[in-house]
């Protein structure tokens, strides 16, 4: 097999060629290439018969609309199976609705990595678009497995040990790393304070870019990094909320240890900080299901199409999270009231001008869940109300 087929063959076609011959282990990949004639091939012999004896060799084409309801069809987390947890769930529907970066910040066995992995289950799905620029992105690694296409929002949770190159990309030959895998998808940081803290810095700027670029001496590369990034983390370092009640109460200093393993520019990152409670026996045992993933997903793609609406003379921006701050001024105006409010808590919380920015996007994406015009003070409220880690005290 070959790395690369899918942008190969977009060129060659670009490029005004009729066909093209690859490895069989490659065709389906490239077989997604429209007016393209794509062959896969087992050995170099039968290109030779090809030419010399005119046997001709079978075309790949791949049907991209029977791909993507194969794999639409076969989702294997939804939010029915978790009890409970109403507030995170809202608060990750909204994270959905936007594209918001979230932390879900709770003690072992909440249920952290269990809501995370349901994440994907309530994005809407991916357009043709979306799904070639993530197929190409993988296919220049080398792993596409079945069908082709990509039709999936990817979800990528790395180990903590992982390298920065593997995260961010790199390499002599530059390849993508994470970030790009995760492209129009998830990339979950599960337990983030393990990372080890470069590794989480070198992400700082392609999460606000959406696109990493790569430099080597003779040339430079750029793979496009648009994701949402869900992290998981305990409140502290015994793994439990320091609070007085707490029975393994940490210090201040290893508070600050613990904290200090994630910078303070990569929390500011993040819009949507969420406290994840365990749930109570009672609850876990109750028979009744969780609302479902279809239903939420539902309400997202509703709030999406509102900001397809908002954003549709621009190219580059889709959702809420990737509005600039010329955007932001244009479509997050508030009254006088809750100008008023966000001003106290910026004061209150100590807030950055970053996290004043993030609020604005987070109050606009709430409004379009309720399909309102104008961000009133309450969707302002609820956004605020998501910064908890700015929350004075919290830290014990
Ligand atoms: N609300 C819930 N509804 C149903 N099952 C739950 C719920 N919360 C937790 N569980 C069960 O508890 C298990 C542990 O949850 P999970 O691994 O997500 O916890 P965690 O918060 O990631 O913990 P850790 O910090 O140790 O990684 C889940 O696999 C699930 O079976
Ligand atoms: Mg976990």
């Amino acid at each position: 097999p070959i790395r690369g087929a899918l942008p190969i063959a977009l060129k060659a076609k670009e490029e005004g060629f009729k066909g093209f011959i690859l490895p069989e282990s490659n065709a389906e990949e490239a077989g997604i290439v429209e007016e393209l004639l794509v062959f896969g091939v087992k050995e170099i012999t039968e290109v030779t018969a090809f030419f010399d004896k005119n046997i001709p060799l079978k075309p790949t084409k791949v049907n991209i609309a029977l791909q993507f309801k194969r794999q639409l069809d076969l989702s294997e987390h939804d939010f029915s199976d978790v009890k409970g947890q109403e507030g995170v769930k809202r608060c990750m529907e909204i994270a959905a609705a936007g594209g918001h970066n979230i932390i879900l910040i709770g003690p072992p066995g909440a249920g952290k990595t269990m809501l995370a992995k349901r994440l994907p289950s309530i994005l809407p799905p991916m357009n043709i678009e979306e799904a070639l620029e993530t197929t190409k992105i993988h296919s220049v690694v080398g792993r596409i497995k079945t069908g082709g296409l990509i039709c999936r929002r990817p979800f990528r949770s790395p180990h903590h040990t992982i390298s920065d190159v593997a995260l961010v990309g790199g390499g002599a030959y530059p390849q993508p790393g994470e970030i790009s895998l995760s492209h129009n998808g998830v990339l979950f940081l599960d337990e983030l304070p393990e990372f080890k803290r470069g590794v989480l810095e070198v992400m700082r700027q392609p999460l606000e870019d959406r696109e990493v670029t790569i430099s080597r001496a003779r040339f430079t590369v750029s793979y496009p990094c648009s994701f949402m990034l869900v992290a998981s983390m305990n409140p502290s370092p015994s793994g439990f909320f320091n609070d007085s009640s707490s029975p393994s109460r940490s210090s201040a200093a290893e508070m600050q240890r613990y904290m200090g393993k994630i910078s303070g520019p990569l929390l500011d990152r993040i819009d949507l900080h969420i406290e994840v409670s365990p749930v109570p026996f009672d609850k876990l045992a109750e028979k009744r299901k969780g609302e479902g993933s279809a239903e939420i997903r539902n309400r997202v793609t509703r709030a999406r199409e509102h900001q397809t609406e908002r954003f549709k003379s621009n190219t580059k921006v889709h959702y809420n999270a990737q509005m600039s701050t010329r955007q932001i001024r244009n479509h997050c105006v508030l009254d006088a009231a809750s100008a008023e409010l966000l001003k106290s808590a910026m004061k209150r919380l100590n807030l950055s001008a970053r996290a004043y920015d993030r609020i604005l996007k987070v109050s606009r994406t709430i409004a379009d869940l309720e399909a309102k015009e104008n961000i009133e003070a309450e969707h302002l409220a609820e956004a605020i109300q998501y910064r908890s880690l700015d929350r004075e005290g919290w830290l014990g």
